[in-house]
């Protein structure tokens, strides 16, 4: 069993993240301004900003998991928030899991990733502040920082939360697709991944998707 911050552990991806790691008997420790609506059995809940409560919580961490959102007083904050988080992971020395955006996969090998081409004005700054994000860790991690950026897949988020199917595939940075075109993950098979990968690491400084 290992200790797992989930920084944003009160969101949809963390909070389900929490859910699935406290489920398996890992020690659970969720970051987040305010109080989650329905608090996990088993996770133990740490309230403030991410800047003032990460030092205290990731010394203690074997992993460390970034689910924030650049959403709200966020956008713009993401890019800072997360070196940090990397930085004291490295510390540390627990493995770093930063989710980000469909966008920065690419369509087709070769191909240039998707938040270079047209993107939806509702998504647009989303998808280019999570690309930064991706863009911080491949050039500026720590070099002794063992780090994942994973990717979930388009249809992905809490408006589309899905069920829990107890399946997914595993890709590098070029997006899977189902036979019909379509990308989805639920919310809860998302977590599984997570939680899986946290188990059984296979990846190491590396992007990968998450997608049916
Ligand atoms: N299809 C896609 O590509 C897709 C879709 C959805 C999400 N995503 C990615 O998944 C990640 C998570 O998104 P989400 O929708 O799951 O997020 P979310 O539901 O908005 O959750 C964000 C979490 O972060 C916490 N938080 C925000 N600001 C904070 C701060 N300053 N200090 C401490 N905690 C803070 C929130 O709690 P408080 O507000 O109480 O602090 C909440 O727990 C993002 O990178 C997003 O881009 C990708």
């Amino acid at each position: 069993m290992v200790t797992i911050v989930v920084v944003g552990g009160t969101g949809y991806t963390g909070g389900n993240i929490a859910r699935e790691a406290a489920g398996r008997g890992h020690t659970v420790v969720s970051v987040s301004r305010s109080e989650p609506a329905e608090p996990v059995a088993g996770v133990r809940y740490e309230l403030g900003q991410v800047d003032e409560v990460a030092p205290r919580v990731v010394p203690d961490a074997d992993v460390v998991v970034a689910a924030l959102s650049p959403r709200g007083d966020m956008a713009g904050r993401l890019v800072a928030a997360y070196q940090q988080l990397a930085e004291l992971s490295a510390e540390a020395g627990a493995r770093y899991v930063q989710v980000g955006g469909f966008s920065s996969l690419r369509p087709a090998p070769g191909a240039p990733r998707v938040v270079e081409g047209e993107i939806p004005e509702e998504y647009r700054a989303e998808a280019l502040e999570g690309e930064d994000t991706r863009a911080m860790l491949v050039e500026k991690a720590p070099h002794d920082l063992d780090w994942l950026f994973v990717s979930p897949a388009g249809a992905y988020g809490a408006f589309a939360p899905g069920e829990r199917r107890g399946e997914y595939r595993v890709g590098g940075e070029v997006a899977l697709f189902a036979e019909d075109g379509s990308t989805s993950i639920s919310g809860a098979d998302f977590a599984l991944a997570v939680v899986d990968e946290i188990e059984r690491p296979s990846h190491h400084r590396a992007h990968i998707g998450i997608a049916y």
